[in-house]
């Protein structure tokens, strides 16, 4: 059932805010500002690294995560497409952590991974939506999302909910390997608990995505530029648009523009900065303005005033300003709207795009 809303996908990132808060609720104590996680199959202080796959959305979703585990749990993660892992017969340390991302829990490649960690001796936690699936009978230890069914081909709710299991999961690892004590756990906790607020101010106002469509529409080619844990949203949103509106688009870490992706930029090309206003922005910002040196269309997404760009702005997507570590959750539906308006627009079948079917459990 859709409701009110044209399309699964409209719902389901509407949904956003409270299966997030769910999921939250479920993984967190809310009245002690701590995380509150279910018994895990290994112990945070006795690994020295972690490894993650996944295919997709769950792997940006495992791309955000690596900066999270190494930024708070000092952590050392490898993050894996899970088509190439499972090819790689790489050699694990017996006794080691693996994580697994699925919204369905079937996916092909991500299941043939975590019977290969198995084999190699490790211990299997996995993040799954679809509580009955192969993924989730197969791990040691299972971390649900609430997301609820996610009707949508295009992955979006399912995305923001494993990006909250993660970032709980994060503070986990960061309080049993000593890294994070219990004000900066409060002051990450009270950060998350601030996510659904956000993402529905983001919400309230979906006018300039409407406007913004009739430009992107026309685009040939659009680009998404990012750092840190931008830069994994950069890439879902490039995957995103390509996978509902059909246009080309490619997310780049802002910093590797100059090291070719630049050649591509004229006054044709729609560049869509995500650029929360953090300790990187100031080098985002040089990066946007190399683009805006060369014509390109900026699309800046950021709660900074677009006049500190210092270059042309073709269009600011205003976003709150929230606490670092949980930009990425909130800044996950901009990039959202961004294709789901630009499809609408288009008049492409948004909730069954071409091509496309929501489990791949053939590889
Ligand atoms: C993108 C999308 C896919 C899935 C990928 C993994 O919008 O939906 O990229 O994320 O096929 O699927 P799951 O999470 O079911 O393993």
């Amino acid at each position: 059932d859709k409701g009110n809303f044209r399309h699964f996908m409209a719902k389901e990132i509407h949904e956003q805010p409270e299966v997030v808060g769910h999921t939250l609720a479920h993984y967190l104590d809310l009245a002690s500002n701590q995380v509150a996680l279910p018994d895990l199959p290994f112990d945070f202080a006795s690994i020295s690294r972690m490894s993650l796959s996944a295919c997709g959305t769950a792997y940006y979703a495992c791309l955000v995560a690596k900066y999270w585990f190494e930024r708070w749990a000092k952590l050392p993660v490898d993050v894996d497409i899970a088509s190439e892992f499972r090819y790689r017969e790489i050699a694990m340390d017996p006794g080691g952590a693996a994580l697994f991302v699925s919204q369905s829990g079937e996916t092909a490649d991500t299941l043939a991974s975590l019977r290969y960690c198995r084999e190699q001796d490790q211990h299997v936690l996995s993040v799954v939506n679809v509580r009955e699936s192969s993924i989730a009978r197969e791990s040691d230890g299972v971390l649900p999302t609430l997301g609820g069914p996610e009707i949508g081909v295009a992955s979006t709710k399912a995305f923001t909910c494993q990006l909250t299991v993660l970032a709980c999961l994060a503070i986990a690892a960061g309080k049993a390997r000593g890294t994070i004590g219990p004000e900066l756990e409060a002051e990450l906790v009270e950060a998350l608990v601030e996510v659904p607020r956000h993402m529905a101010e983001v919400l309230r106002d979906e006018s300039p995505y409407e406007e913004l469509a009739h430009s992107l529409s026309k685009a040939r080619d659009v680009l998404y530029l990012g750092r840190g844990t931008s830069y994994p949203i950069a890439l879902e949103g490039a995957l995103k648009l390509k996978e509902i509106s059909y246009i080309h688009a490619e997310g780049y870490a802002a910093g590797e523009l100059k090291h070719g992706p630049i050649a591509l930029i004229d006054e044709s090309v729609p560049v869509i900065v995500i650029a929360p206003r953090d300790e990187l922005f100031d080098k985002t910002v040089s990066n946007m303005q190399e683009v805006a040196a060369r014509e390109g269309k900026i699309v800046l997404v950021s709660d900074a005033d677009p006049a500190s760009a210092g270059c042309a702005v073709q269009t600011t997507l205003a976003v709150p300003t929230v606490h670092p570590f949980v930009s990425p959750l909130v800044y996950a539906v901009p990039v959202q709207l961004i294709a789901y308006y630009t499809a609408v627009f288009m008049g492409t079948d948004v909730d069954q795009p071409r091509n496309l079917a929501k489990s791949v459990t053939v590889e």
